[in-house]
């Protein structure tokens, strides 16, 4: 495959304006371009530092002072047929490899902290995968002295915009015409709609631009008492204003955190190991990450700090700007109703995000489909579990022609029981299937 994409590589090269040198460089293959401001450095990696069972490749895109961190796994069924999924962790200011060695990559963090096990519900079985660390500063990403860290969501999807763009036009051409479906959970719930949204609407203003061929998302609903408040955007204008706001939502949610705790779980319904963020592996992955043979396989440059879960600079940032308090309801409309689907799914044991009140959000979206949608009750979906066909959860979802589109758009609410947070980690099985059905177009009835 590498081979394959060099050669590709070389003859889009001709065709673009923007001709990328290759380079050798400490093994990775650098790619530059002396009329705008990014670059790629990238690297094959063996199986030795992760199991994975497909071609993997990782390395930075700068995009001038920025510099951003991604993992990409070619899917283990059909790299060049099946579609390109992106996963995002949410936080804001969580890397995007707690998704990969704890939940659906092909490969997870072990027992030991100190190696992985292939994933067999990783979703790289049917769709290339990708993990980006964004918005730039956050996991392995890094931001240049002097720089400022991304303050939203929009500012975050400009970059990973142009990050899709040079990724699927430059760097892997085979997936140019793939369909691209983005993917994530938690406040991943915010980035998801405004990086859809800017795609979208970059596509529409730049038809000579390689596009991206976006075709879902996928949202994990995260709506629970607090987050739910939808506050008028005046209310949020003065600064001290919103301070009060925050510093009520994050006592609120460290005195529910204390109380679950007392029973042994958090709110996000897992046993709490060590601080923050409460899971064990957690703790792994910065010890393996940090580790002298993942380290020098990834080769971060000279000077660059320890890997760390979460980029306290993001959070502060955010925390600036009323997003977190404001609904992102109009950029999921604008994508329905741009032929985007949209599946809302979410674990029915999660306390921090609970069915009820999500159910209520898909039915008060608005767009063309509402009236059907509200009218249909939720119904028990099964799976294959272990061999048996079993009710997993409930289920209900529409196709709605809108104007100008060649397609039914669909939206699609799925729960699934005994599941908390981390769906893809308590139930890897049922949420693998979550996947492979609504990427191939299946129905959950
Ligand atoms: C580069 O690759 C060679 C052979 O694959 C290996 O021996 C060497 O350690 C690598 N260097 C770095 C800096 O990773
Ligand atoms: C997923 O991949 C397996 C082989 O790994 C293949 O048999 C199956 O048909 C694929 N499913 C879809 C929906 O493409
Ligand atoms: C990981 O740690 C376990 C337990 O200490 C040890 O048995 C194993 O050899 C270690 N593996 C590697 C690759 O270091
Ligand atoms: C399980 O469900 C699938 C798809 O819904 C169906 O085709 C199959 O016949 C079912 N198998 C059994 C044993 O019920």
């Amino acid at each position: 495959m590498w081979k394959f994409w060099l050669s590709a590589l070389i003859s889009v090269g001709h065709a673009s304006q923007t001709v990328l040198r290759p380079e050798p460089l400490a093994n990775f293959t650098t790619f530059r371009t002396t009329n705008s401001p990014h670059s790629i450095r990238i690297r094959q990696q063996d199986e030795s530092i992760c199991a994975a069972g497909s071609a993997q490749y990782t390395g930075w895109l700068d995009i001038g002072p920025r510099h951003l961190f991604f993992w990409y796994f070619e899917s283990q069924n059909d790299p060049v047929a099946d579609p390109l999924t992106l996963w995002m962790n949410g936080g804001p200011g969580s890397s995007s490899m707690m998704g990969l060695f704890q939940e659906n990559g092909p490969c997870l963090i072990n027992e030991h902290g100190n190696g992985t096990v292939h994933n067999a519900w990783g979703w790289s079985r049917n769709s290339s995968l990708l993990f980006v660390d964004q918005p730039a500063d956050v996991g392995w990403s890094y931001i240049d002295e002097g720089y400022g860290v991304a303050r939203d969501s929009q500012e975050a999807a400009v970059d990973m915009h142009r990050f899709l763009q040079i990724f699927v036009s430059e760097i892997f051409p085979h997936k140019r015409f793939s369909d691209f479906h983005l993917s994530g959970e938690s406040y991943a719930g915010k980035y998801i709609p405004y990086l859809g949204a800017e795609i979208v609407t970059r596509n529409q203003l730049y038809p000579s631009e390689p596009q991206i061929n976006l075709k879902s998302c996928l949202l994990p609903t995260c709506r629970d008492v607090w987050k739910s408040t939808t506050l008028a955007p005046e209310a949020l204008t003065s600064q001290s204003a919103r301070l009060h706001i925050q510093s009520a939502i994050k006592e609120s949610s460290v005195l529910y955190e204390d109380e679950s705790k007392k029973g042994g779980r958090n709110r996000f319904d897992t046993p709490c190991y060590i601080d923050e963020l409460c899971y064990k592996e957690a703790a792994y992955i910065e010890q393996y990450l940090n580790s002298p043979t993942v380290r020098e396989a990834l080769s971060p440059p000279e000077g660059a700090k320890k890997y760390g879960l979460e980029s306290s600079a993001v959070v502060d940032a955010f925390a600036t700007t009323p997003e977190a308090m404001t609904s992102s309801s109009d950029h999921i409309i604008f994508l329905l109703a741009n032929g985007v689907h949209f599946l809302a799914y979410q674990g029915n044991l999660d306390l921090a995000c609970n069915t009820a009140g999500n159910l209520r959000w898909a039915n008060s979206l608005a767009w063309k489909g509402q009236t059907e949608f509200t009218s249909k009750p939720l119904l028990p979906w099964t799976s294959n579990v272990a061999g048996h066909n079993k009710t997993v959860g409930t289920a209900k979802e529409v196709r709605v022609q809108l104007d100008g589109q060649a397609e039914a758009s669909r939206f699609a609410f799925v729960t699934v029981d005994g599941a908390g947070h981390l769906l893809p980690q308590d139930r890897g099985d049922v949420a693998f299937d979550i996947l492979t059905r609504w990427i191939a177009g299946h129905s959950f009835a």
